[in-house]
């Protein structure tokens, strides 16, 4: 082992330069002008891929490509590995917050900031960089390892969930593993037994037929913007409950040893309301901050939009109003049932004086996986070795939906071993990656794969 960790040692500065290399690709699946980016992200990461020894196949799909890499001279008499990453990013927007443009990687003191180097760039390429020690330092791995890289999972992975049961019989593994998620701090690396669910949708409530004087006719008629901030504020109380019948009914309870291991984790709440720039923290009343940005559902606005967005003022009626919405979900609610819960919820309380349409968008179930097998047990040795700290056990509240189509189609359970810092900034301006936690990922993925092959 000695020899792999020091080839990571050794060349730890051309590692960073690559992570440079390939978080300065504005590669935003949300924006179709960005679709040649995509496939340039696609392209690096495969000339990654083969340049670290591993045979490397491009996949063109409808939307974005899928890589997919494999460990040479693949022995059927040992376990193959699937590992997942995504080479897609968030859009950057507004960019006026980032303190250096997002798709020029900036490094400072053992951070580098750039839009999508911790999501995902940074974690997957760790992986690559812990194959390509084993393969270049000539040691024989415990494992076959297949890497899976696609370009759409912040869009909702259409073109993998396509692929994946077409596919399946050559994407056999025994475990996926997945670094996309996050730990506490470097001194508690974690082993993310649990991922929260998602069910997208938009609202849209339409008045009068155009926009109207709001002097002459306003008073007579609803308001399609107030009419939506009614509606909306009805779905959540004031303590913190989801205000639609049947919404709780299938949510696993958090249990005691859960409770005290999410605590094990010190937690400051001045500090991480001060982190997040609000007066006060808000939550479910009866859970910590950690249980309920984890374990427990939300009914979340994206985006609302109605009426004159310009300079000035506009008096106006708007002639309608319209509300992207997210529900995050917990193990074990079902995006259908909740969906069609809340859309009952709203159609009963809908005022009659405005059209209610509800368009779904993309859904994904929750995930939960035994902390206690010994895969899982295989993983928290390896995390052990490559932090150089006792790791701890998460539940975490993002979503990454294509871990139940891995159950479903290829019969495998996911470990997640997230590398995310919490001050990281996904999906926020300012997004870094921390060089300790790409070196400790890459020596914790070098050390995985014997603790997993005899597990
Ligand atoms: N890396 C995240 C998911 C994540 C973040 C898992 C933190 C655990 C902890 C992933 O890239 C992501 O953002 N997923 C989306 C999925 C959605 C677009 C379907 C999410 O959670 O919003
Ligand atoms: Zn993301």
């Amino acid at each position: 082992m000695d020899s792999i960790l020091g080839y990571l040692a050794a060349n730890e500065a051309r590692f960073v330069d690559e992570l440079c290399a390939y978080a300065s690709i504005p590669s935003v699946s949300a924006q179709s002008q960005h679709a040649g980016d995509l496939r340039s992200s696609a392209d690096w990461i495969a000339r990654r891929c083969r340049s670290a020894g591993l045979v490397t196949v491009v996949h063109e799909t409808k939307g974005n490509p899928i890589v997919i890499a494999r460990t040479p001279n693949h022995d059927p008499k040992k376990p193959t590995f699937l590992v997942y990453g995504h080479y897609d990013v968030q859009p950057a927007e507004p960019f006026e917050l980032w303190t250096s443009p997002p798709f020029q990687p900036r490094r400072v003191g053992r951070d580098v900031f750039a839009r999508g180097v911790s999501d995902n760039k940074g974690q997957h390429l760790a992986h690559i960089i812990a194959t390509e020690a084993w393969l270049k330092s000539g040691k024989t791995l415990p494992c076959n390892l297949t890497f899976l890289i696609e370009g759409e999972e912040e869009v909702g992975s259409t073109a993998l969930y396509e692929f994946l049961p077409v596919q399946a019989a050559k994407l056999a593994c025994a475990a996926v593993v997945i670094s996309d998620s996050g730990i506490p701090s470097l001194k508690h690396p974690a082993l993310t037994y649990a991922l929260r669910g998602i069910a997208a949708f938009e609202i849209r409530l339409d008045g009068p037929s155009r926009d109207l004087h709001s002097g002459i006719y306003g008073g007579s008629l609803d308001n399609p913007a107030m009419a939506l901030c009614q509606l909306l504020g009805q779905m959540r109380d004031k303590k913190g409950r989801i205000n639609v019948p049947g919404y709780y009914d299938d949510v696993v309870k958090l249990s005691a040893y859960e409770r005290k291991q999410m605590a094990r984790v010190p937690f400051s709440e001045t500090k991480y309301r001060k982190f997040l720039g609000v007066p006060e923290l808000f939550g479910e009343v009866g859970f910590t901050p950690d249980e309920q940005r984890s374990a427990r559902p939300t009914f979340e606005i994206n985006g609302l939009t109605s009426g004159y967005q310009g300079e000035g003022s506009k008096t106006i009626v708007p002639a309608w109003a319209s509300a992207k919405v997210t529900l995050r979900l917990v193990p074990n609610q079902s995006p259908k049932k909740v969906i069609l819960a809340v859309k009952r919820q709203l159609q009963k309380l809908c005022p009659p004086t405005v059209k209610l349409t509800l368009k779904h968008g993309h859904g994904g179930e929750p995930y939960l996986v035994d902390p206690t097998s010994s895969l899982a047990q295989g993983a928290l040795r390896a995390l052990q070795k490559g932090f150089g700290h006792e790791p701890v056990l998460l539940r975490e509240g993002g979503s990454i939906p294509i871990v139940s189509a891995f159950k479903k189609h290829l019969r495998a359970e996911t470990l997640l071993l997230g590398m995310a810092l919490p001050d990281d900034n996904p999906h926020s301006p300012n997004e870094k990656f921390s060089l300790d936690a790409f070196a400790a990922g890459m020596r914790t993925s070098a050390l995985l794969w014997p603790e997993l092959a005899v597990a």
